[in-house]
């Protein structure tokens, strides 16, 4: 009998891959999603990709009621991933209760209903902003973390520390918060990606769209950092090698000897791009001109942060398969997918 892995935010971009990762390396994802920031077409992607339709709960994982009928209903569920979050930088500025409620909330119905019903693993989604502007490069797990500067990444250090503070407190959760870099890319299929709600706001959709034609330009936030071309530089990921970062974290967990146990991995490449040198790969793969623009530094954005991922290579048994050119020709080929809807 396969194992069930409750895949929360599954619907959304990095969930729906993970999905499909989880059901190739053998586990049944069973997804929850509200639908807030996802669509359902997502699911019939999903389903031409792995073949099955997998089962679904449309429930706010808020809802303690409706999610404690999800684990009486599913039974069986061995473990838990728990994407579902508000992820808008800008957007937690104005709205930080907004976030406060949702990140902060969803994550103690869930390790409550993990402890209630014996549900022992749980991989976190968390992320590089929890380094904040590191002082060392590559960052490293140990690297110390800075304040926040954001409510959302504020959520993701608090939530870091619920997980903490329940291993201290010999709960039966075990619990490995993966740190995220930045994911782009999409499924090779195109048949799921990233859907931006709006104005994307990230940097890979704001390029494909430009190129699609959807938007006129776009603005390169500053080109006057202390890096060697003067833009911001990042640790793009493919969001495949996240998704299969999630499958080998369970399997990691499984191979822990402890009954209480946390543990932070950092994913990403272990290499970092500006953001001209996105633009430059982007145009080699798709052969598309993005007409772009040099514009104020955006706030809060830091200058450079990349992995060093020694430690997922090491412990996850994991390593990535695709490197910025792959990650980009995906998008490329997603965005003209999504043109033809
Ligand atoms: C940030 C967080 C990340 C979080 C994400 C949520 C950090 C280091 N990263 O990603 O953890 O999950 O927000 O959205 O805090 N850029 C442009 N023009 C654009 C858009 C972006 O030049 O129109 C540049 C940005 O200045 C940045 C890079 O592209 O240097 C990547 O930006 P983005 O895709 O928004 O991700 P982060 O801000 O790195």
């Amino acid at each position: 009998m396969k194992k069930k892995i409750l895949v929360t935010g599954g619907a959304g971009y990095i969930g729906s891959h993970t999905a499909v990762a989880l059901h190739n390396a053998g586990y049944t994802p069973v997804i929850v999603d509200n639908f807030s920031n996802s669509s359902k077409n997502v699911l019939q992607g999903l389903e031409k990709i792995i073949g099955i339709s997998l089962p679904l709960y449309e429930i706010d994982c808020n809802d303690k009621p409706a999610m404690k009928s999800v684990f009486e209903k599913e039974g069986n569920i061995e473990g838990v991933i728990h994407f579902a979050a508000y992820k808008a930088v800008g957007e937690s500025v104005k709205e930080p209760l907004k976030y406060y409620q949702n990140n902060i909330g969803s994550l103690l119905v869930l390790l409550e209903l993990m402890e209630q019903f014996e549900v022992k693993n749980l991989v976190f989604s968390s992320s590089c902003t929890v380094y904040g502007q590191p002082d060392e490069l590559p960052v490293t797990e140990q690297t110390p973390t800075k304040p926040a500067n954001s409510p959302y990444g504020r959520t993701k250090q608090m939530c870091e520390d619920i997980l903490s503070d329940l291993t201290k407190s010999k709960s039966p959760v075990r619990s490995v918060a993966l740190r995220y870099f930045n994911p782009v890319g999409a499924h090779e299929s195109a048949l799921i990606g990233e859907l931006p709600n709006g104005v994307p706001a990230n940097l890979i959709p704001f390029v494909t769209q430009t190129a699609a034609g959807i938007r006129e330009q776009i603005t390169v936030f500053g080109n006057d950092y202390n890096t060697a071309d003067g833009t911001c530089i990042r640790d793009y990921i493919h969001v495949m090698d996240l998704a299969d970062a999630h499958t080998k974290a369970f399997e990691y967990l499984d191979r822990v000897k402890e009954t209480s146990f946390y543990d932070t991995i950092n994913v990403g490449t272990g290499q970092g791009n500006s953001v001209l040198e996105v633009l430059e790969t982007f145009e080699k793969v798709s052969g598309q001109k993005v007409n772009y623009r040099i514009g104020d530094r955006r706030e809060g954005d830091v200058e450079q942060v990349y992995a060093n991922v020694d430690k997922a290579n090491k412990v996850l048994n994991w390593e990535t398969k695709y490197d910025l050119e792959r990650s980009l020709t995906d998008a490329w080929r997603w965005e003209q997918e999504l043109s033809k809807k």
